[in-house]
């Protein structure tokens, strides 16, 4: 999705502009701009469609220099992807704006400012803004105060950045259900909707909260908060080792973190499990409190976020004996819905931003859930901040727009949180807690033994290539994770691709079986198998071609039309989470020999900030 960049320096920030630009691309993108002002007071703007190196071309490091500057990857919503829909865009040759969200009353203001004699030059919705203040402006004393009179008459979601270039000695911006964080720099300063893009500069970041307009010079950040009171925000230090931006040894940001799974769940569960024991406290603050008076829970998340959910919703059923719904962010936020008593509600988020799931937590939060907490990957994001409490992955920064380790270390964290809530209710004896936690330990070691199938999976790849569906299968909780292969291998290798409760297909979906259609099974070992069993003969009286990923205890006899990949067996309460792995590395796989963008597939974005 769109992503900014900015900066205020005594040096040129072109260079600065273009590598934070760089940092941001993985949040996938359609056009690239910047606009830059020195003490000449001349605005100096490009835009390019296509990628970041696209523009980098243009920008003529000679040419164009100053050292304030804003710079935009557009993620089109309002207008084809064009240069003359890229950001930044300009008043009157005077003010210059970044936008990322999505301004829904932009008609009836676009109407306004053209009776007021401005000309529109694109179809975006953020144009509307930068003649909003180069109106106000006319009238406000400050750049601060023409931005602050143009948010109140925006409806939507803003992170936007301003800047005048009769004044170029500052930027003003400003948030509302958009992340923008300021770096702290030495005698500079700098700005981004994500502080990966300024880790090569600094790392000191302060995050704006909701509402905030904050005016950015060389030596301040003045802050103001909705009410236009100056206030102070927290500064936080980045650690150092989280500049991640390095694909190291590896293809692809997805294969990177495909592989560092094992490390990701060490992470996420260090500290919250002992030798054979849920430690509950570490799930957050006041959870043993609150955890022993849940009766009910209810998810909330989107795509892969949303797959976790429906997995874990089997274990907190058959473990923690505790009702679980789940549902899509984008539906829960816009229906009537009951609340039982003494429901929690669960937001699951790689990115913690996404506009949905952030919405729907908003919203609940005025219907009476008992509490509100949010699973999530990234500190300092909004659903960390506004939730009554979070339990964070540790997956470290995901960049790839196909979520992998986020799901994992997700799925991690919710079966500790089964556990737990399962402890604090009598639900879960000590022998249980015992064996998921050993389980648990045991996680990474399985995992890697899964990873070790790379290459018999890499070898099936070519058998998907030319194919342009695909069918997956599960059941019970090895269905979620049948769903979540088949959204890997579309969003990465562009195959439409389903998946269905394996009891499902004689519902309709048989009728698509033939032998252009491979269909893919999760099938360990367990008190389904012999009725998924009974699934698979249905696909092959009707000439499927089977791919069956079972263990080697499942009794599976490979034949004509029918592959087996024999993985080892898993104890069946990490299983879900050790599928997920021959699933991922398929996708990548078909995707390399189908030549696709891997990490930035077409049209996708990594966090999904508008709705
Ligand atoms: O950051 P989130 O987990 O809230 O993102 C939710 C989805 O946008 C995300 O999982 C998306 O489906 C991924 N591209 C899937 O790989």
């Amino acid at each position: 999705m769109c992503g900014i960049v900015g900066a205020v320096a005594q040096r040129d920030v072109a260079e600065i502009l273009l590598e934070g630009l760089r940092r941001l691309e993985y949040r996938g993108y359609d056009s690239a701009g910047l606009a830059v002002v020195g003490a000449d007071k001349i605005l100096q703007r490009v835009r390019k469609l296509g990628k970041v190196n696209v523009l980098a071309g243009s920008v003529d490091l000679d040419v164009i220099s100053g050292g304030t500057g804003i710079a935009h990857t557009r993620w089109a919503t309002h207008g084809e992807p064009s240069e003359s829909n890229a950001h930044p865009h300009v008043s009157l040759d005077n003010i210059a704006v970044v936008h990322n969200g999505i301004i829904e009353n932009h008609e009836l203001l676009r109407a306004e400012l053209k009776d007021r004699g401005y000309h529109f030059e694109s179809q975006t919705d953020t144009e509307v803004i930068v003649h909003l203040i180069e109106w106000e402006l006319r009238t406000a004393n400050t750049l601060v105060e023409a931005v602050q009179k143009t948010t109140t008459q925006l409806d939507g979601a803003y992170g936007m950045v301003a800047l005048d270039k009769r004044d170029p000695e500052r930027i003003v911006v400003a948030r509302s259900g958009s992340p923008i964080v300021i770096g702290l720099g030495v005698g500079e300063n700098f700005l981004a909707s994500d502080q990966l893009a300024l880790l090569n500069v600094t790392r000191r970041f302060i995050y704006l909260e909701e509402g905030d307009v904050a005016e950015i010079t060389r030596r301040d950040v003045s802050i103001f908060d909705l009410g236009g009171e100056p206030v102070t925000r927290v500064v936080s230090e980045a650690s150092s080792d989280h500049d991640v931006a390095d694909k190291g040894q590896y293809r692809h940001y997805m294969q990177k973190e495909i592989f560092e799974q094992p490390t990701a769940l060490k992470a996420t569960m260090e500290g919250r499990i002992n030798n054979d024991s849920i430690i509950v406290e570490s799930i957050g603050a006041n959870a043993l409190e609150i955890l022993s008076k849940v009766d009910n829970v209810q998810i909330v998340a989107c795509g892969t976020s949303y797959n976790a959910g429906m997995t874990a919703k089997y274990w907190f059923e058959s473990l923690a004996g505790v009702s679980c719904d789940v549902e899509i962010a984008s539906e829960f936020r816009y229906r009537k819905f009951v609340t039982r008593e003494n429901s929690l509600l669960i937001t699951l988020s790689q990115s913690g931003e996404t506009a949905d799931t952030l919405a729907a937590l908003r919203l609940a939060k005025e219907k009476g859930y008992m509490s509100a907490m949010t699973i999530c990957n990234v500190a300092g994001s909004s659903l960390v901040r506004e939730s009554d409490f979070a339990f964070m992955t540790r997956a470290g920064t995901e960049i790839g727009v196909a979520s992998t380790k986020a799901f994992t270390t997700q799925l991690a964290a919710l079966l500790m949180l089964v556990t737990a809530l399962g402890k604090q209710k009598g639900t879960i004896k000590r022998s249980l807690e015992s064996e998921i936690v050993q389980a648990l330990h045991e996680l990474p070691i399985q995992i890697e033994k899964a990873l070790s199938f790379d290459k018999p999976i890499e070898e099936l790849a070519p058998d998907f290539a030319d194919k342009h569906h695909a069918l997956f299968l599960g059941r019970g909780e090895f269905y979620p994770i049948a769903v979540e292969g088949s959204l890997k291998l579309k969003e990465i290798s562009y195959i439409h691709a389903e998946a269905y409760a394996a009891g499902e297909l004689k519902h309709g979906p048989l009728a698509l079986i033939d032998a252009e259609m491979p269909v893919i099974v999760v099938a360990p070992t367990n008190d389904l198998l012999e009725k998924l069993k009974s699934n698979i003969e249905e696909v092959r009286a009707r000439g499927g071609l089977l791919y069956v990923f079972a263990d080697e205890d499942a009794g599976f006899t490979e034949s004509e039309g029918m592959k087996i990949i024999t993985m080892p067996k898993v104890s069946d309460i990490i299983a879900p989470i050790f599928y997920t792995i021959p699933m991922q590395l398929l996708s990548y796989h078909v995707a390399i020999i189908k030549g696709t963008d891997v990490d930035q597939p077409r049209n996708l974005a990594k966090a999904v900030t508008v709705e």
